[in-house]
């Protein structure tokens, strides 16, 4: 090779890397987002992976290995972390041949040049949670291991790392000194949280947190002053010694910090597993707070400032990519909306990935298939209206009504609204089959959009299935046995 080919070869590789470092440059850089699945109709997969793309997402955590999202993911280079729900814990514990086959079917078969980049499994899902009363206490770490071995006997050992998202409240700090400094874990909970986190860091493995300053402010009011939620400046920063603290978010990790200190882990590695803000269902939950809220938390985690006891560019995961309507409303209302997405894919607020706010578009899925535009709502010549409170209660509890509580988007509708929001709702999540719209009379389908400038209601997209089921039986089958359900149904109105 001569000189000057040498030399052009250089040039060009040159070329080469700053071409590659420009595209993984774009916004979105160390941001990563939550893509989660229960909802009644999804947009498919591959839609989905183009629009995490076209916005620079270049992180991912999915609940659960799903065969289609993986396969849109082949190829791309966004690095994804890989969840097991809880309820494989106890297997996993028990059966080392079940964490063999699992890693088997969904790390080593993707894991090649060109396949997935799976970078994290994520062993459960904040299996210590208060509410889940001690039943994965015992069954994490032996599942983890379990993993873990069966990584290390694949080989992907060293590139794939396991970690545990656990939820906030498996630490505190006392009331009576509730500064970050005193944080500690929660004393039923020490000693297993404690072995788990060894195990991670002789793995030199990552400690996953999910924080939520807006359940905070949800759960009480008056704990910390509202500001203290967002980023945006410090009326009243709170002082633990030295140290003083402006928003509720740096409390938290700090708390954590303490806590990890206290154990004997102070240098551990922390991933933010979910952070973010919902925009309906509650009277905090709405576009401004979300857009403050969120823009804020990029801008400061981006910015490499840190918390005040760690500096450097601190490692999130949005939570969420789009609005998820079939989610369990146990937590509140607001539970189905933490989107920055909608159900469709369509921005919600204007949001700068990069935490600069300049560039503030994120970009919509493209080509989305929509039902036909039609409403089912209450027919005015409706003349016995003594069965619409039972009506109304039977498709709010099979659709999704959480935007028409107090606070929440459609909360100023009037009782003939909230029958029309109720009525559409169960008509456009089943599909809008004919025979959904009905109701003893009470309901009419119409091409008018009901909508009014706060409240949508949604024309749903057209694809999937009108039930979710997690797990097991295919979504032709739920169509299918749903179907001849709903047409039982029918028959039994009209005989
Ligand atoms: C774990 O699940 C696998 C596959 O579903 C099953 O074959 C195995 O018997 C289970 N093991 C235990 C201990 O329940
Ligand atoms: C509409 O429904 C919501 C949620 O159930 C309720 O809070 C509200 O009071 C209802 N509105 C009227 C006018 O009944």
């Amino acid at each position: 090779m001569t000189q000057t080919s040498l030399l052009f070869l250089v040039f060009m590789t040159m070329l080469y890397k700053g071409t590659s470092i420009h595209i993984h440059n774009h916004k979105g850089k160390g941001v990563g987002v939550n893509w989660g699945t229960q909802s009644t109709q999804q947009l498919p997969a591959d839609k989905v992976v183009k629009m995490l793309r076209d916005n620079g997402f270049n992180k991912l955590k999915l609940f659960e290995a799903d065969e289609n999202i993986l396969g849109a993911l082949m190829g791309t280079d966004i690095e994804v972390m890989l969840a097991l729900p809880n309820k494989m814990l106890r297997n996993l514990s028990e059966d080392p041949d079940a964490a063999a086959s699992w890693v088997d079917a969904y790390v080593t078969s993707y894991s090649y040049p060109g396949g997935v980049h799976i970078k994290y499994v994520a062993v459960g899902n904040e299996p210590f949670l208060k509410s889940y009363n001690g039943i994965y206490l015992h069954c994490t770490l032996p599942a983890l291991r379990n993993i873990q071995r069966a990584l290390d006997h694949s080989r992907h050992g060293s590139n794939v790392k396991v970690t545990v998202p656990f939820n906030a409240d498996v630490y505190y700090s006392p009331d009576s000194n509730p500064v970050p400094s005193a944080g500690d874990f929660r004393p039923e909970l020490r000693d297993s949280t404690i072995e788990i986190i060894q195990f991670l860091h002789s793995n030199d493995a990552p400690f996953t947190v999910n924080s939520y300053p807006f359940l905070s402010l949800y759960l009480g009011d008056d704990f910390f002053p509202v500001d203290y939620a967002f980023f945006d400046g410090a009326n009243k920063p709170v002082k633990d010694g030295d140290l003083l603290y402006t928003n509720v978010f740096d409390a938290n990790l700090d708390t954590l910090l303490s806590a990890l200190s206290k154990a004997g882990y102070p240098d551990m590695k922390i991933i933010v597993g979910e952070v973010g803000w919902p925009t309906d269902g509650d009277k905090n939950a709405n576009i401004q707070n979300a857009n403050k809220f969120n823009q804020g938390l990029l801008r400061h985690v981006l910015s490499g400032n840190g918390t005040p006891l760690r500096k450097g560019v601190i490692d999130i995961y949005l939570f969420s990519l789009m609005d998820e309507n079939a989610k369990s409303v146990a937590p509140g209302s607001f539970e189905r909306h933490w989107g920055l997405f909608e159900y469709d894919g369509k921005p919600k607020y204007e949001l700068d990935l990069s935490g600069l706010e300049k560039n503030k578009d994120l970009v919509p899925a493209e080509d989305v298939k929509y039902m036909p535009k039609r409403w089912c709502v209450l027919n005015p010549d409706a003349i016995d209206l003594d069965d619409l409170p039972d009506s109304i209660d039977y498709a709010c509890s099979r659709s999704d009504c959480t935007s028409l509580g107090y606070g929440s988007s459609c909360n100023h509708l009037s009782v003939e609204g909230n029958a029309s929001y109720a009525f559409n709702m169960y008509y456009q999540v089943n599909g809008q089959q004919i025979w959904d719209c009905d109701f003893f009379g009470l309901a009419m389908v119409t091409d008018e959009d009901p909508s009014d400038e706060n409240c949508l209601f949604p024309v749903m997209i057209s694809y999937g299935a009108a039930v979710l089921l997690h797990g097991g039986v295919s979504d032709t089958v739920v169509k299918v046995i749903w179907g001849s359900y709903m047409f039982l149904g029918f028959l039994l109105l009209y005989i």
